[in-house]
């Protein structure tokens, strides 16, 4: 079946289509980051024999992907033996070609010659003429000068030279397409498609408020899982990839040893992104001019949400925020980390299916 969703964020890129023989929404996903290698009369073929997939730019050789973070992991514990000055030249740090939810133009001068390699490996060509991919975008900021534009408009042109029919989509909004919350409005009942969604992702955290699948407000706010990695690291004084890898692993946010360095400090900048990204949603909401009389349910999605313990503590800081409207429920989606493209997915369907329906155009009749 035609139509694909892709989240592009910050730290995964992540692909979701139709699998037509198991049914349902299969994922693929890839790490968005690179790594410099240094070159010599081997390199290309090194990288070919391994099958690692990388790109080539002014005579430099990039490792790419997931596979940028094997080859760093393999070379970081080879470095601890004698070798270590001439391996530590080997490889640099792993890069990343987007920061704080957008491309980091700025600061990573390749970040898009390297993004496009990245998707374009990932997504591959499109199944037929001109398929529906959906893509999501973030919203602006609201706690920083940062413009999304340019991020947005260069996927668009990109995707739509792969071949595709492109649609975008704010990133909360997707999970809305995906989870399907409903709203109960006094008078009419059931209101489906409409409620408030929150992305925790690697850069920013984004919320959309939707009624009946129009997006009313969609706006992102900064600080999220890479501020927390980056803070819990200093305080520890550990390396941000080990807190990183930690976090993933083995934190659970109802259980934490105050003892342990990494737990306590990972536990206080949960709290603090939660109470920052809450306070000011409370304040963009207190700023509308309309009441919304409806109680309104919350959706919650993004990788840095799936930590064990993170709906509890969201909804015990959501408690102190004084808001607009009641909260109807809050829920943690079943796979956070897959809920935007799966949502992105759900709307490339649609508008396949209402290309589908459309009737076909006749051809206009000469009147020469
Ligand atoms: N099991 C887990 N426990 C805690 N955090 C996790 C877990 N799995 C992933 N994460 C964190 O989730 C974040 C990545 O989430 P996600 O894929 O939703 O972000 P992204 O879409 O790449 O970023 P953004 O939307 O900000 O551009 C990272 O900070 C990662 O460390
Ligand atoms: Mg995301």
């Amino acid at each position: 079946m035609s139509g694909v969703g892709f989240d592009c964020g910050t730290m995964w890129l992540c692909k979701s289509e139709i699998d037509d023989i198991v049914g349902g929404a299969n994922f693929t996903v890839e790490r968005n980051a690179f790594l410099q290698v240094s070159s010599n009369e081997d390199t290309a073929d090194t990288l070919k024999e391994n099958n690692w997939s990388y790109a080539k730019y002014n005579d430099n050789y990039y490792v790419l992907g997931d596979d940028a973070l094997k080859l760093k992991n393999m070379l970081t514990i080879n470095m601890q033996g004698d070798n270590q000055n001439i391996i530590v030249q080997q490889v640099g740090v792993l890069r990343r070609p987007m920061k704080d939810g957008i491309l980091n133009t700025g600061a990573e001068k390749l970040s898009v010659a390297i993004i496009q390699k990245l998707i374009a490996n990932l997504l591959g060509k499109p199944k037929k003429e001109n398929e529906v991919l959906c893509f999501c975008a973030p919203g602006d900021p609201v706690d920083s000068n940062l413009s999304v534009i340019f991020h947005k408009t260069m996927l668009t042109n990109f995707l739509t030279s792969l071949g595709y029919a492109v649609e975008c989509i704010p990133e909360a909004l997707a999970i809305i397409f995906s989870e399907r919350p409903v709203a109960i409005d006094p008078e009419e009942g059931e209101v489906p498609f409409s409620g408030i969604s929150f992305s925790y992702g690697s850069g920013l955290c984004n919320v959309c408020f939707a009624f009946k699948k129009l997006p009313l407000i969609s706006f992102s706010i900064t600080k999220s899982g890479d501020f927390i990695d980056i803070e819990a690291a200093k305080v520890a004084g550990v390396d941000v990839s080990a807190i990183t890898r930690f976090k993933e692993s083995k934190l659970d946010l109802n259980n934490i040893d105050p003892s342990d360095m990494r737990e306590a400090a990972l536990d206080i900048f949960y709290q603090n992104m939660i109470e920052h990204s809450l306070t000011h949603f409370a304040e963009k909401f207190n700023q509308l001019d309309n009441q919304i009389d409806m109680p309104l349910p919350i959706v919650i999605a993004g990788g840095t949400a799936s930590v064990p313990g993170f709906q509890k503590l969201f909804e015990k800081i959501l408690k102190k925020q004084k808001l607009p409207f009641n909260v109807k429920s809050v829920t943690l989606a079943e796979n956070p980390l897959y809920t935007v493209a799966n949502g992105c997915l759900v709307k490339a369907l649609a508008v396949e299916g209402k290309k589908k329906a459309a009737p076909k155009k006749k051809k206009e009749k000469s009147t020469e």
